[in-house]
């Protein structure tokens, strides 16, 4: 197994997309190419983009799959692109899609990308390193009021004001997760579970922020749900409660035939049921998975079908 990423629930993932021979199909976060490899090798003939903002996953993806006979390509790019891209290169409609959501655990490992609070690095958390707004910009240029809004947006932190009075307290600059640490242990202890997430919490929310994850996963859900062609999949492997509520909500949306409010009875909303759901509740990795993958630990994974309607059907 790769020491780059070891890859989530793959054959759940594969087993969903339903790949057809000769589809054409996006994995959009390609990362050490662990799924993108069992997408080709559950069938070879399909045509697959790999997408991922990261210049080292593309290397690595690359590493590991170009030397098949697979019609691949790797596009170095933040899936918000996904349509701009997959137009640059004339493709209208696409058979399937899968994200595997957050950080790989490359970028976790690797101390200089300054991602974990536990490695003492430069504040950097850029997943696109030649992106110019680094987490250093944030702790060091934003205000408290901003920033608590991002550790209780992102974060869900119930000592977000606090932590980012204390970090527009500090002297400045602030320049590694190490001093970062120490700031947030400064309001809320050390040493017990409770710090330790809220440390957890206060390093995952600055990397959303920084890498604006959300809106980049809400655009790309919704661009993805249009490029599908009929009976095409999309799906969706999350690590937390904020990834995993914006695909729930955002199948359930596209699942609607209508979204009039309750009062109107004949339907006036332009909305089109475009998606069949296919996980009613998420699926979960198994112990088996479990046992030898720790990052499993969190994933929930969702996915759903393009249906093939036309015109809008009435009620
Ligand atoms: C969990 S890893 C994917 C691992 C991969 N499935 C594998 O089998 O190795 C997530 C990857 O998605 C990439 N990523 C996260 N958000 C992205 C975005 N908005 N656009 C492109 N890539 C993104 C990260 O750089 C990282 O390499």
């Amino acid at each position: 197994m790769s020491n780059f990423h070891t890859p989530v629930m793959v054959k759940e993932c594969i087993q969903l997309l339903a790949l057809k021979a000769e589809g054409i199909y996006v994995d959009a976060t390609t990362g050490g190419g662990g799924h993108s490899l069992a997408m080709l090798k559950a069938e070879p003939g399909i045509k697959l983009f790999c997408f991922d903002q990261d210049a080292a996953a593309i290397q690595e993806a690359r590493s590991v799959i170009e030397n098949g006979e697979w019609r691949i390509e790797f596009i170095q790019a933040n899936f918000v692109r996904l349509r701009t891209e997959l137009a640059l290169r004339k493709i209208k409609g696409i058979d399937g899609i899968l994200f595997d959501l957050g950080v790989s655990s490359h970028q976790l490992d690797c101390t200089e990308r300054g991602f974990s609070f536990d490695k003492d690095a430069p504040l950097d958390m850029r997943m696109n390193s030649s992106q110019d707004y680094s987490a250093y910009n944030a702790v060091n240029e934003l205000d408290a009021r901003a920033l608590g809004k991002i550790f209780r947006d992102f974060g869900e932190e119930n000592h977000a004001l606090r932590i980012a009075k204390a970090i527009e307290a500090s002297s400045k600059p602030i320049k590694t997760t190490r001093e970062l640490a120490k700031i947030i242990e400064s309001v809320v202890g050390s040493g017990t579970k409770e710090s330790l997430k809220s440390k957890v919490r206060i390093f995952q929310a600055l990397r959303i922020h920084v890498n604006g994850e959300l809106d980049c996963l809400r655009q790309a859900i919704t661009d993805s749900t249009n490029l599908l062609n009929p009976a095409g999949r999309i799906v969706v492997l999350s690590y937390h409660s904020l990834e995993d509520r914006i695909i729930k909500q955002a199948f359930s949306l596209a699942a609607q035939e209508c979204i009039c409010p309750p009062a109107i009875i004949n339907c006036v909303c332009s909305h089109r049921r475009q998606l069949k759901v296919l996980t009613k509740s998420p699926l979960l990795a198994s112990e088996e998975e479990l046992a030898v993958n720790v990052r499993a630990r969190s994933a929930k994974l969702r996915a759903a079908e393009k249906l093939c309607l036309k015109n809008k059907e009435r009620i």
